[in-house]
């Protein structure tokens, strides 16, 4: 079979995904979740001593337990089947092989190639490339590469969005610890963003990356701007911004255009938010060196690995992503809370709100009919225990039930048994168990009785205090905060995005949804100009336009 008639046949199987709800295994959730989906969990416990032990799996230094969801035996089985059924296991194949499963924008989705071992040839630009970083990271780190006035850099400010941001920022926060040079994330277009970290900043120590795949975000042009008339500003001639600024795109000629010298190059078949394996993560090899880059990107491996040759059954994404689909679609949990239990992995919310609802938020088909099934949830969350004492109320006792991932780092030699980490992991555990468990509605009355209550007051005091649990949750434990289980975590999530995306038989990997408001951004940016008579938009839009130009 000739090449192309190869690419058809695979193209051709990987349509054989399609409506959910045509397989023999979705009626049958749905019935199991009629019949069983309430049951409590502390039953499903009290019945099955080794349920902590088959309700987990375990990959590359990460444990997840899945024993406080609610499915048994069947619905794993039944979840299971519809995995194979929407014939998720070739489009791993496809994926994997560099085939264009971004079907709306025909283009290969190529992530896992970006962490391949070096020995392989069929990845020997991505490898280039990285060479590339490595060695100007390097200059940078050992102080041969040095700012206008010959002193050495001392802070990197990464200037990017969505993710040319969220990705690098999040691993620098979560590894780095105190060291020279200082990474610096700037995202926002609101001045104080960019404005607040100059401030703080010796121009002739700084290097600017600016971070974007399009080199066409209007956000981090902008602010790539100001940043370069800080520079001037502070004494650097034209010609020593190439001393400060480099750029990670993989549009050259717009970087030239832009005035930036030296590009770090990658490809179209790296989606933004599965890029920070590539250039896009300049600013982590120059904050955190070569080889904590190289352990992310093995960690990442080894998760790529056991998630390609691993039975489902057994497969750790694989699991988040079907009690994902457990909840969301047969429970109708469509708000899904994330939190980790380290104050360094404070941004993983942010960072999965964008790999999940940004790849998932779909409704419609690969083929372009509506969807049939719900798709993503919201994905929400921040750092615990700060979030204990925010909204944990509401996940305990608020009508809207919300389904958990507890993300829980295993404590550095040097912390472990302090007082303060007991208090981190006793809380972590103690709030996954008491929202499966709840208050026992007879200890209660007990203990309120032996308080001296009785009649009305006990009863009213009883309503308010009793909560029923079973509030599912997963606990993913991290052997350590490290870059090789970071690389790991990140890759689970990013395939649990692309199993959910693949049994909703949508395109995870395309963004169209953000197009029309980048546009009407453009238009509007005109519209506030003081000598631009607006166009014409809706009633409130133009309202709130002359509000803001008064205000001018
Ligand atoms: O928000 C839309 C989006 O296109 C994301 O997908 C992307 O990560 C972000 O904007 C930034 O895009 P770029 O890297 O091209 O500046």
């Amino acid at each position: 079979m000739c090449f192309n008639a190869l690419q058809r046949a695979r193209r051709e199987r990987l349509t054989v995904m399609s409506d959910p709800l045509a397989t023999q295994s979705w009626p049958r959730l749905e019935a199991l979740a009629r019949a069983r989906g309430g049951r409590h969990l502390t039953d499903l416990f009290a019945n099955d001593d080794t349920r902590a032990q088959r309700y987990t799996a375990t990959a590359c230094g990460l444990t997840l337990d899945y024993a406080k969801q609610r499915i048994d035996d069947d619905t794993r089985m039944a979840l299971l089947e519809l995995f194979d059924e929407q014939g998720v296991a070739a489009a791993r194949e496809a994926m994997f092989a560099g085939e264009p499963i971004n079907t709306s924008e025909d283009r290969a989705v190529w992530h896992v190639a970006l962490r391949a071992p070096d020995a392989d040839p069929m990845y020997a630009p991505v490898h280039e490339v990285r060479q590339a970083m490595a060695a100007f990271a390097e200059e940078v780190r050992s102080g041969a590469w040095t700012g206008f006035d010959g002193q050495t850099i001392t802070d990197v400010v990464n200037i990017g969005i969505g993710g040319s941001d969220l990705g690098p920022r999040f691993v620098c926060e979560s590894l780095a610890r105190h060291e020279i040079p200082r990474a610096h994330f700037v995202a926002n277009v609101d001045p104080h963003d960019l404005d607040d970290t100059l401030a703080g900043l010796d121009p002739a120590r700084t290097l600017v990356i600016v971070t974007s795949k399009s080199f066409g975000t209007a956000e981090t042009l902008a602010n790539a701007r100001v940043a370069r008339r800080w520079l001037i500003a502070a004494g650097a001639s034209e010609a020593d911004i190439a001393r400060h600024f480099v750029a990670v795109s993989t549009n050259e000629d717009k970087v030239k255009a832009f005035g930036i010298e030296r590009m770090f190059g990658f490809w179209d078949w790296v989606g933004g938010r599965y890029s920070l394996w590539s250039a896009v993560g300049l600013s982590i090899m120059v904050a955190l060196g070569s080889e904590r880059f190289a352990a992310l990107l093995a960690g990442a491996h080894a998760m790529d690995q056991h998630f390609r040759d691993t039975p489902a059954a057994d497969n750790l994404p694989v699991w988040l992503a079907l009690t994902g689909i457990w909840n969301n679609n047969f429970l109708g949990l469509a708000s899904h809370c994330v939190v980790p239990y380290a104050q360094r992995m404070a941004n993983l919310p942010s960072f999965l709100q964008q790999l999940e609802m940004e790849s998932n938020g779909k409704s419609v088909t690969r083929e372009g009919a509506p969807t049939t099934v719900a798709t993503v949830p919201t994905i929400w969350g921040s750092v615990g225990t700060n979030a204990q004492h925010a909204y944990f109320q509401m996940l305990h006792q608020g009508e809207l039930a919300v389904d958990l991932d507890f993300i829980l780092p295993l404590s550095a030699p040097e912390d472990a048994g302090g007082e303060r980490e007991i208090e981190r992991v006793a809380n972590c555990l103690a709030q996954a168990e008491a929202l499966m468990c709840g208050r026992d509605r007879q200890a209660l009355r007990g203990e309120l009785e032996a308080e001296g209550l009785s009649g009305q007051a006990l009863e009213h005091r009883l309503a308010a205090r009793q909560f029923a649990g079973n509030r599912p949750s997963n606990t993913l434990v991290m052997d350590a905060l490290d870059a090789h289980h970071l690389g790991a975590l990140i890759a689970a999530y990013e395939h649990k995005a692309f199993v959910q995306g693949m049994i909703w038989n949508i395109n995870s990997f395309d963004q169209w949804g953000v197009e029309l408001g980048k546009a009407m951004a453009g238009q509007l940016v005109k519209d506030l100009a003081a000598d631009n008579t607006p166009s014409a938009h809706d009633g409130s839009t133009d309202r709130l336009l002359a509000q803001v130009r008064a205000h001018w």
